[in-house]
């Protein structure tokens, strides 16, 4: 059963999660800290898989305690509950937090936030990806100006010109999005000039997908390394993500997963990022086992590490509450077939755009990658590939 511990210092709003989550008592078993002292006491005599604390709180404050949770206790997915007046404060210190919700929080969007973030937890049931996942301490937070974006797009009064000027604001990320719409990758007819131009062009979706790549890349800068190289993985990534929305527009996806295909694609790869970065010494030892053998860095990946690329990123994304749906086309990108979900969905566009994207690349690592013929012929695309293909 998955442990879930709350903490906030007013005794009332702990009794009011009390209530709410009284239905969830079969699924979870929870404690409630009055405070970040005994949150830390309860923390250090039992495993716990979420917690959700409370920002404001006399003495230590919610983020301090995650911090110290970070420290103490790595695997816990850390989500803080704040107030809206604390958002600035919360933005800032988004380090240690994993997720954000907003009080007064709704019971169901507390609930699924949770329930995703042990999803994860699942995840990690895989030993290695356990050991991986520790050795590399601290996974990055999500992006400050992507959660803007997103409070942006969900509050009354937003708009796509405010999403617009959002970006605006940054200008190392406004320049990246431009030079990207502006791309052959989206084959615009006009060139685009301005950020909110490119949301009116591109749809919300796929801008805020772009903004929390660009991001996302731009955290790492570690030396190539082949099979690992940040610059080529980027280029690869935007072809998937253009070519997983193309594909999900073929297959008649609905159109939340038409945009999810295109986040998914674009993903897809972060757990690389994360390994070059983290376990730069695995890395080398891998591509070794790749020259030396010709096989997929994926299968490198597992005889050195015990867990894949894949693995990895889809649990940053899984931390980051993205739904399950875009967690698995990262996690089985590979392997399909493994994955329980049935029918045609976001993992079946992310394996067949990452396929064809990578026959195209001049990586041997790459060029050994296989589509799972059994699992295409079962949804009956077997033998449409050569239409899927083309953008
Ligand atoms: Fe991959
Ligand atoms: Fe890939």
């Amino acid at each position: 059963m998955k442990k879930i511990l709350f903490v906030d210092d007013e005794i009332n709003l702990l009794d009011g999660l009390k209530r709410m989550l009284r239905g969830m008592r079969n699924e979870w078993q929870m404690a409630f800290a009055p405070g970040a002292r005994e949150a830390l006491e309860i923390l250090g005599n039992d495993s716990f898989d979420v917690i959700v604390t409370d920002m404001r709180m006399p003495g230590m404050d919610g983020c301090r305690l995650l911090n110290e949770v970070k420290e103490r206790f790595p695997n816990i997915v850390r989500i803080i509950l704040s107030g809206h007046s604390d958002k600035e404060e919360v933005l800032k210190s988004i380090g240690p937090v994993h997720q954000y919700l907003s009080k007064p929080c709704d019971a169901q969007v507390l609930k699924s936030t949770i329930a995703r973030a042990c999803t994860m937890q699942d995840l990690l049931e895989n030993d290695s990806l356990i050991k991986i996942v520790s050795r590399i301490e601290s996974l990055p937070s999500l992006p400050a100006l992507y959660a803007e974006v997103i409070e942006a797009v969900n509050s009354p009064d937003g708009s796509l010109a405010r999403v617009g000027e959002i970006i605006s604001q940054d200008l190392g990320m406004a320049a990246k999005i431009l030079q990207l719409v502006n791309s052959s990758f989206f084959g615009l007819p006009t060139h685009v000039s301005s950020p909110a131009r490119a949301v009116a062009m591109l749809g919300i979706e796929t801008v805020k997908a772009l903004v929390l790549g660009v991001k996302i890349f731009s955290q790492f800068s570690m030396p190539d390394l082949q099979g690992y190289s940040i610059a080529s993985l980027w280029n690869h990534s935007v072809a998937t993500s253009c070519l997983a929305k193309n594909i999900a527009e073929k297959l008649k996806l609905k159109q939340t997963e038409i945009n999810n295909s295109f986040l998914a694609g674009l993903l897809h790869d972060t757990g690389k990022l994360i390994l070059l970065d983290r376990l730069p010494t695995a890395c080398e030892e891998i591509v070794e086992v790749v020259i030396s053998s010709g096989c997929p860095l994926f299968e490198a990946e597992q005889k050195v590490l015990g867990a894949t690329h894949a693995q990895v990123g889809a649990y940053l994304l899984g931390i980051w509450g993205f739904p399950r749906s875009i967690v698995n086309g990262i996690a089985f990108h590979h392997c399909p077939g493994k994955c329980s979900d049935e029918g045609v969905s976001i993992l079946t566009v992310v394996h067949l755009a990452n396929g064809f994207e990578h026959k195209n690349s001049p990586d041997t690592a790459n060029k050994a990658l296989n589509f799972d013929l059994d699992y295409l012929s079962k949804l009956g695309i077997g033998d449409r590939l050569d239409t899927l293909r083309i953008p």
